[in-house]
């Protein structure tokens, strides 16, 4: 499989680790041996080879700070703009894993549609492309008859789209309802130990959880853009975030969550998802709730079905490797899926 790879930060990094840490038993296990034939970013240079990167050479390379660093090999292209590379590099497989916009969804969406032009597979870790265009996706797919798989956009490399739409198949999903955004249930995990709003903030930005600017988690955007992308892949929903009702974290003080605790109860961000539409709000949740107890950075998500009720599966939602992995998992469903 000829990969390209757009975006080569922490989840693109952790992504080639994986191939090399796992290459033997990827190779006799799964059949899988994958050829990296591009790599991209956005101010640390791109690089092609039609026979393929050598993946230790390009950590190394970007561990010294640019791809300039890898070594000159015969065929070898460097600085092409990405949409050229994607035009030239001959991948069975386009990987997205550039930052995330969610006001526009650019330049990744051009990404993905040219991918779809060239014949490629599309597999994202991005969530703007997925909350705001799913449609243009999902029908450049089937017009080219490739596949557009995006498990890493909720939770990571936990599988929270194939278990509801793989294993939960046959089942009628009536709602999905998770802790979508780590980040915050960090923050609402650390509160209940007495520490400050403020105080936590700062923690969670020095640990590196929270972003400079913690508007998207703190203000529940990205937890919504997750709940979007379950709207879409579970129920088909045409939502927007316009339609959903979102309301983050930043009004809720140390005397709310005691207060909760004194009832029995304990306050996580909870995205919640039907097919008629959706929210993300500080929720308190009696200790009986699979949610409720689900500390720290995790995510988890209870699927209610008609056959088999609520169905919980938590882990973790974000990290180089849990979210190469992600990738890693897109990857080999590719392989493995075989048109009827
Ligand atoms: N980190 C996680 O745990 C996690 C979890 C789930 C999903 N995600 C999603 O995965 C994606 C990657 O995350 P990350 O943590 O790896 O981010 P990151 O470390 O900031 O890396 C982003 C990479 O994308 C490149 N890039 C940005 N704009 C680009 C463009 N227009 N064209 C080509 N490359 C571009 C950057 O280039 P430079 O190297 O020049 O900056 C960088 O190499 C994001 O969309 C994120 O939301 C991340």
């Amino acid at each position: 499989m000829k990969i390209a790879l757009i975006g080569f930060g922490t989840v693109g990094q952790g992504f080639i680790d994986i191939l090399q840490e796992k290459s033997d038993i990827l190779r006799t296990i799964y059949g899988f041996e994958p050829t990296i034939v591009a790599v991209a970013t956005r101010s640390r240079g791109s690089l092609m080879h039609p026979n393929g990167l050598d993946k230790t050479a390009l950590l190394t390379a970007i561990e010294q700070g640019h791809l300039n660093n890898y070594p000159d090999t015969d065929g070898l292209q460097r600085d092409l703009p990405v949409l050229d590379l994607i035009d030239q590099c001959g991948a069975d497989v386009m990987l997205e894993a550039s930052w995330t916009n969610l006001d526009t969804a650019q330049p990744a969406t051009d990404h993905c549609l040219r991918a779809f032009q060239n014949g490629q597979h599309v597999v994202l870790v991005n969530k703007g492309p997925v909350a705001l265009h799913y449609d243009l996706l999902q029908a450049a797919a089937q017009q080219t008859n490739r596949q557009l798989r995006y498990e890493g956009t909720v939770m990571a490399g936990t599988p929270s789209l194939t278990l509801a739409r793989e294993s939960l198949a046959g089942c009628t999903i009536t709602s999905a309802r998770g802790i979508l955004n780590g980040t915050t249930n960090y923050m609402l995990t650390q509160m209940e130990q007495g520490v400050s709003y403020e105080a936590v903030l700062a923690d969670a930005q020095a640990k590196g959880y929270a972003e400079a600017d913690p508007t998207a988690d703190v203000g529940g955007w990205d937890a919504a853009a997750k709940a979007l992308i379950l709207a879409r892949g579970l129920f088909g929903a045409n939502l927007t975030l316009e339609d959903l009702d979102v309301t983050g974290i930043t009004d809720i003080t140390l005397d709310d969550i005691e207060a909760a605790r004194q009832a029995g109860e304990r306050y996580k961000l909870i995205a919640e998802v039907t097919a008629e539409g959706g929210s993300v709000r500080p929720v308190r949740l009696p200790l009986a709730d699979p949610l409720a107890g689900v500390s720290g950075s995790s995510n988890a998500i209870t699927y209610e079905t008609d056959l088999l009720g609520g169905v919980t599966l938590s882990g973790p939602g974000a990290g180089k490797h849990e979210t190469g992995f992600a990738m890693l998992a897109d990857l080999l469903a590719i392989m493995r899926y075989k048109p009827l």
